[in-house]
């Protein structure tokens, strides 16, 4: 059996690992059409500050103005912990407009930036929730989606995770602070949302 020569060996390692790596970057390139990948964790290569305004139905007549329901009953061990409780396993089902500033937009339906998804109540003594969700940017300065997901405990900041991203956010990761900017009993809050990229193809 022939045995390599040390040189030889090693020179056959650096031609596998250099066309490996330009066979990975040629994948790359073709799937995103050119675009590259631009990764730091030091610094984001994408910010944005977005609100997010949730209108919950509270069962008056506001029905078109209305953009997030609750999908489940008041659970009973909510009941039992504290009467009204403190909503534990209570899911809310939200297709809400997303805006750059503070005010509600002028018209709910027509907002080109929407979060659909849910939130849930996990906290059995405090207003702790799970968020997931996804940003569908239809505007013209974007194309795409970001999705996001974690939880939210009742502190007055928190990270969530992006974990993905289509469009303009193809493969995106990076990660959401939110803070709630304004909160009108159970019928409404703004969220305000802090997102920072850090894996982007530009
Ligand atoms: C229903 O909406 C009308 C018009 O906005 C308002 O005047 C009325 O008070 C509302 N009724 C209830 C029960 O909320
Ligand atoms: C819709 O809800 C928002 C938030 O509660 C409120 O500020 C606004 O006046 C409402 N608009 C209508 C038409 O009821
Ligand atoms: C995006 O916006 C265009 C133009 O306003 C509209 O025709 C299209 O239905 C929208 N797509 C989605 C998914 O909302």
């Amino acid at each position: 059996m022939a045995t390599w020569s040390k040189p030889s060996l090693i020179a056959a390692v650096i031609f596998l690992l250099v066309s490996l790596l330009s066979s990975a970057s040629v994948a790359n390139g073709g799937r995103s059409g050119g675009r590259r990948l631009v990764r730091s964790y030091d610094e984001p290569c994408k910010e944005m500050r977005l609100y997010l305004h949730d209108i919950l139905y509270d069962y008056s007549n506001s029905t078109s103005n209305s953009t997030s329901a609750a999908a489940t009953k008041p659970t009973a061990l909510s009941a039992a912990v504290s009467n009204p409780g403190f909503f534990f396993g209570r899911m809310v089902v939200f297709n809400d407009p997303v805006t750059e500033g503070r005010a509600l937009p002028p018209s709910l339906e027509e907002t080109v930036v929407r979060a659909q998804g849910l939130y849930l109540y996990d906290g059995k003594v405090v207003f702790d929730a799970w968020f997931a969700f996804t940003v569908v940017f239809n505007s013209t300065a974007h194309q795409g989606t970001l999705n996001l997901m974690g939880a939210d405990p009742n502190t007055e900041m928190r990270d969530i995770s992006v974990v993905g991203g289509t469009g303009d956010f193809f493969m995106s990761r990076g990660v959401a602070t939110l803070r709630t900017d304004a909160f009108e009993g159970f019928t409404y809050f703004r969220l305000q949302m802090d997102i920072k990229l850090y894996e982007c193809y530009v």
